[in-house]
């Protein structure tokens, strides 16, 4: 592929397992080229894991989603970017300040800590499909409910709100009008800013509860910070972790010789999560902004041009990972981007590392004959601009 020849970013998945096949060009021409956007921007993406590691900490590129120059990979994203921003859509120190308040609820101790809670849940969900079943639709039964249960207990929002606040959450990752969007972030700032007033008159005990009383009332944020970061943790909290769930369970289920390994050694689960991790790269197309030139593997990347970051390519990369488009529970796989690098690297990855360790290991161990209930072809997945899992999975045992 020549300068001139772009491809399209970003694109759908062929299999929800592997990156597009018309990414297979970029896959060529690493460590970093050119794509053209929805809006006919050309940007940078990078596909090489070394050149992407080294920007992803490089403090030139900024991560401030009000910069006009910001890259947006669809118009929903483009109508959802001026709001007020935290974390993700924020650079140094404002971030270093933010991300402080947050990180001693996610540390490893923190988590080890929930474990017992997050399997109470798992067991709690997997009685009510096993009752009702066989069938069962997972993403609904199981996926998507318990991400949604653990995110609620740690920051304090009410279970009882799920099916308004995934709804909510679905149309902000994949309505379909910019309209739509918009319409669904109204209502989620409305309901958490609501929830935010009412924890103010009567605190609670969970993360929002904590937020109110060190740093609201501090002044460190304001109120709309707060709902701004509520949302985030909110969304980030279960989409994410329910789409690995899925599609880690279609995954395993379509590799019968890496799940029979994985049954008769179950002490390979945590090896097993981050090569899946790896390889599923959910969260694919992080977006960067230049704010100066910068020179990265022979080429230079120009103030104001747009940098994203394909992580299902780089985690393909053949000189970070041997023989990349093969699952392998024996391959050291933690140093994939599958989590980002760099200053905006998941603050929830050891959390989101135990759900999805204790979810599979007891979904497998207590469904012996687990299996696909429909032909793999004809299950749903997402669309490639969004995080990517199934939209369904239908199940039996
Ligand atoms: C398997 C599940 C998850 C995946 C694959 C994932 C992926 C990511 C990635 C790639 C980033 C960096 C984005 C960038 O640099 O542009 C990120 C950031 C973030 N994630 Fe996760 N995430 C997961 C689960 C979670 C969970 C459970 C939470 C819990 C609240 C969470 C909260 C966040 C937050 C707050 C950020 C922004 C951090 C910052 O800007 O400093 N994520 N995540």
């Amino acid at each position: 592929m020549t300068q001139s020849e772009t491809v399209d970013f970003p694109q759908d998945r062929t299999c929800p397992y592997h990156p597009p096949a018309a990414y297979d060009p970029l896959r060529t021409t690493r460590p970093l080229t050119r794509v053209t956007l929805y809006d006919g921007r050309d940007v940078w993406v990078v596909t090489g894991h070394s050149a992407a590691r080294e920007l992803l900490a490089d403090p030139r590129l900024s991560s401030d989603r009000s910069r006009d120059a910001f890259p947006a990979i669809n118009a929903r994203f483009a109508a959802a970017r001026n709001r007020r921003l935290t974390l993700l859509g924020v650079d140094d120190p404002r971030h270093r300040t933010q991300r402080r308040m947050l990180v001693p609820s996610f540390t490893l101790k923190r988590v080890a800590a929930l474990r017992p809670r997050i399997q109470e849940t798992v067991d709690r969900l997997l009685d009510a499909m096993e009752a009702a079943g066989p069938p069962a639709e997972l993403v609904s039964a199981f996926a998507l409910p318990l991400p949604s249960m653990v995110i609620c207990a740690l920051l304090g929002v009410p279970y009882a709100d799920h099916e308004f606040f995934e709804e909510q959450s679905r149309r902000l990752l994949r309505g379909p009008t910019p309209a739509d969007t918009q319409d669904a972030r109204d209502r989620m700032d409305a309901y958490l800013g609501e929830l935010i007033d009412a924890k103010r008159e009567q605190p609670g005990d969970g993360l929002l509860d904590e937020l109110i009383q060190e740093q609201l009332r501090e002044e460190a944020l304001d109120r709309a910070e707060l709902v701004s970061m509520a949302t985030l943790l909110l969304v980030a909290g279960h989409e994410t972790t329910a789409n690995m769930i899925s599609l880690g369970t279609f995954t395993l289920l379509r590799h019968p010789e890496q799940l029979a390994e994985l049954r008769a050694d179950p002490g390979l689960m945590s090896a097993a999560v981050e090569e899946l991790l790896r390889f599923l790269s959910i969260a694919d197309g992080l977006l960067r902004v230049a704010t100066e030139d910068i020179e990265v593997a022979g080429s230079i990347i120009r103030a104001d041009e747009g940098v994203l970051f394909s992580t299902s390519v780089i985690n393909r990369d053949t000189t970070a990972f041997p023989e990349p488009d093969t699952l392998d529970w024996h391959r050291t796989a933690r140093h994939h981007v599958a989590f980002g690098f760099g200053i905006h690297q998941c603050l929830g990855q050891n959390l989101a590392r135990a759900e999805l360790e204790i979810a599979l290991r007891t979904l497998f161990e207590r469904l012996p004959g687990l299996r696909l209930a429909a032909p793999a072809e004809k299950i749903p997945f997402k669309p490639g601009d969004t995080i990517q899992g199934m939209l369904e999975l239908p199940v039996t045992w």
